[in-house]
């Protein structure tokens, strides 16, 4: 039986590319996707999003628009990477396909009491906001849920937003201590990770040769990312952060990581949504993530661009 998954996200390019793995993947049953403030503000992440299930021929796919801020801070965005409309590169045309009235909030809330116990995976792709803000306001969800597996945060390669913190996790600290906090299992994958999940011109190509609007797209899209990393860390190409969410779930193999304790900074104008990751295991706090260290780059590729060609 497929794994029912929501995902969460605040789409970007990266984001978008992850969403199409997940819906191009029989092995696992998207039960909606939630938007939330994070890359540009709400009202584009929830237009994006939609965007990309039209793209990957899925109008059915239910999409909700959650938080617009984070839980006590002001939002930050990150247009300096994903461009003005958070989904730069290809020209794309607005969504037709409707975004549905619930709040994301309590879509994730009714659907993690309406599913078994157990049954239901979160994929946060961005700021924890939507989530932070279900557990808090329903209590009786936190235990129902199977595994949250996220993108977010660093320890060995440190920050991308500040010299301490990951994007998705300094936009929202408090939200991500409500999570790392919870008690769910928790898969985390960090910019440890990803950014060895690089594009290079050939696996770009491979997208491009698809030969199909969603392979022409993700090349567009990734030709769009790429300039930021490759200016600002003189790497190859561009870390397809989001995407390594939905292939730890298909392939875990590709993935290695350690069970270990996880702590969010709120507090330090400085390290602010640092993840302190004890990977040594230096302390005695009780571990409450897996934390992924490594991916195989290639075979990452390979099921993507496999799995997008799967996509008309
Ligand atoms: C994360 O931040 C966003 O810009 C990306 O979509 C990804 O989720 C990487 O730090
Ligand atoms: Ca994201």
């Amino acid at each position: 039986m497929a794994r029912k998954i929501i995902i969460d996200t605040d789409p970007g390019q990266d984001d978008a590319v992850a969403i199409l793995l997940a819906l191009a993947s029989p092995e696992l049953d998207v039960l909606g996707v939630t938007a939330v403030a994070g890359n540009v503000p709400l009202e584009l992440t929830a237009k994006n999003a939609r965007i990309v299930c039209e793209l990957a021929g899925r109008p059915d796919v239910k999409v909700f628009a959650g938080c617009d801020r984070p839980l006590a801070r002001d939002l930050v965005t990150a247009e300096h990477v994903h461009g003005k409309t958070g989904l730069d590169g290809p020209v794309m045309a607005d969504p037709t396909m409707p975004l549905q009235a619930e709040h994301g909030v309590d879509f994730i809330i009714e659907t993690l009491r309406r599913e078994p116990a157990d049954s239901v995976t979160l994929c946060p792709l961005g700021p924890l906001t939507n989530i932070a803000t279900a557990f808090e306001r329903a209590p009786d969800v936190v235990s129902r849920v199977a595994r949250i597996v996220l993108m977010g945060g660093a320890y060995f390669e440190v920050g991308n937003i500040t010299p301490a913190a990951e994007f998705n996790i300094y936009v929202d600290p408090e939200a991500a201590r409500v999570v790392f906090g919870s008690g769910v299992p928790l898969t985390v994958l960090p910019l440890d990770a990803t950014h060895k999940a690089l594009t290079t011109a050939d696996r770009v190509a491979a997208f491009r040769d698809l030969g199909t609007e969603v392979g022409r797209m993700v090349a567009e899209w990734t030709d769009f990312f790429e300039r930021f990393d490759k200016e600002k860390y003189g790497s190859a190409g561009a870390p397809l952060h989001d995407p390594c969410v939905i292939a730890w779930l298909l392939r875990p193999e590709l993935f290695s990581g350690r069970e270990i304790n996880v702590e969010i900074e709120v507090d330090s104008p400085l390290t602010r949504g640092m993840t302190v990751a004890d990977w040594w295991r230096v302390t005695d706090r009780p571990a409450n993530a897996l934390f992924i260290g490594d991916v195989d780059a290639g075979g990452f590729f390979d099921l993507l661009t496999e799995r997008l060609a799967r996509l008309g």
